[in-house]
């Protein structure tokens, strides 16, 4: 497993598994499954409504805590200060842990700068070790920068090959905050996993597109944690580290950009944070 130094001197295996839509009948499973596997790595959320079932297979998976590196983000719903204090302590109870490895705020809305002060309390009560943002435009992580006593490590934003984020990427390389990559398959966009350019990579390879795609990521250093619920493609998704793409390969994929994102935020989300306004 290769790891990306944070700003903070501490490390994240920059490949984890994902339980975005992971149902909560099926979560515990899947990443007990994924930890037998090899991932050490889980990004979850307090809006995935799964928290407990990772929480679950923390417990009885026998891997010291210390291997493991949690993710969690606070949701908008429990932005403010004091809100966002309380749902920290939720959360930790949900995972069953001490202590959390990296704690984002899931979205720019509402009183975010309340909830980015909880977290640096988190942190200096040892419930945290690391926090960072998610969604966040360049502007909005200035307001961010302009009030931290605690730099954040990361922005996790939607990154794939038809939808590269350079310019954000960039950025963010500037400011020495990691890019962590959401949809790192594109959520499973067909077009994008049959796509000419990568099927002739994948070939010479003897690779899946999927894989293919995965590696870039590696190589590019995005953190990044693909979801299934499928036991042979949680396999296939992390048996990327035996192979390296040449930089000729690495520039097609880096051709394939079209800027292609889903609506921020996406229809379903607007419905539920319509009531929050955006900074
Ligand atoms: N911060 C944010 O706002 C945000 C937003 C979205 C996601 N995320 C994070 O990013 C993670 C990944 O995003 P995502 O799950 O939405 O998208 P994704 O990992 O890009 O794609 C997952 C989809 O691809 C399918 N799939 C997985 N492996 C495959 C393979 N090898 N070949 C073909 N299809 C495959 C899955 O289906 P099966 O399950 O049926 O295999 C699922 O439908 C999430 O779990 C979450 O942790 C964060």
């Amino acid at each position: 497993m290769n790891y990306v130094r944070l700003n903070n001197g501490k490390n994240i295996p920059v490949f984890g598994y994902g339980v975005y839509c992971i149902p909560k009948d099926e979560c515990e499973k899947c990443v007990l499954e994924a930890l037998k596997v090899g991932y050490r790595h889980i990004d979850a959320a307090q809006i995935y409504q799964n928290e407990e079932e990772v929480g679950n297979a923390i417990s009885k998976c026998g891997i010291p805590r210390e291997e493991l590196f949690i993710t969690s983000k606070i949701w908008v719903c429990n932005y403010g200060y004091k809100k966002a204090k309380e749902s920290i302590d939720r959360s930790l109870k949900r995972l069953k842990t001490d202590y959390i490895d990296l704690m984002l705020i899931h979205r720019p809305y509402a009183n975010y700068k309340g909830a980015w002060k909880a977290l640096e309390e988190g942190v200096k009560e040892g419930k945290i070790r690391s926090i960072g943002l998610s969604n966040f435009n360049v502007k909005e992580t200035e307001s961010i920068l302009a009030m931290a006593t605690i730099k954040p490590v990361v922005n996790q934003i939607e990154c794939h090959p038809y939808g590269q984020q350079k310019e954000m990427r960039a950025y963010l390389k500037e400011k020495d905050i990691a890019v962590e990559a959401w949809f790192p398959i594109g959520h499973g966009d067909k077009q994008l996993l049959t796509d000419p350019v990568l099927s002739e990579i994948a070939q010479k390879y003897g690779k899946t597109v999927a894989q293919v795609i995965l590696r870039w990521h590696v190589q590019v250093e995005n953190i990044t944690f693909p979801k299934s619920v499928k036991p042979e493609r949680i396999k296939e998704n992390f048996d990327i580290f035996d192979f390296e793409l040449s930089q000729d390969d690495m520039a097609k994929i880096e051709a394939l950009d079209k800027g292609k994102y889903c609506p921020t935020p996406p229809k379903w989300l607007d419905t539920i944070i319509s009531k929050f306004k955006r900074a």
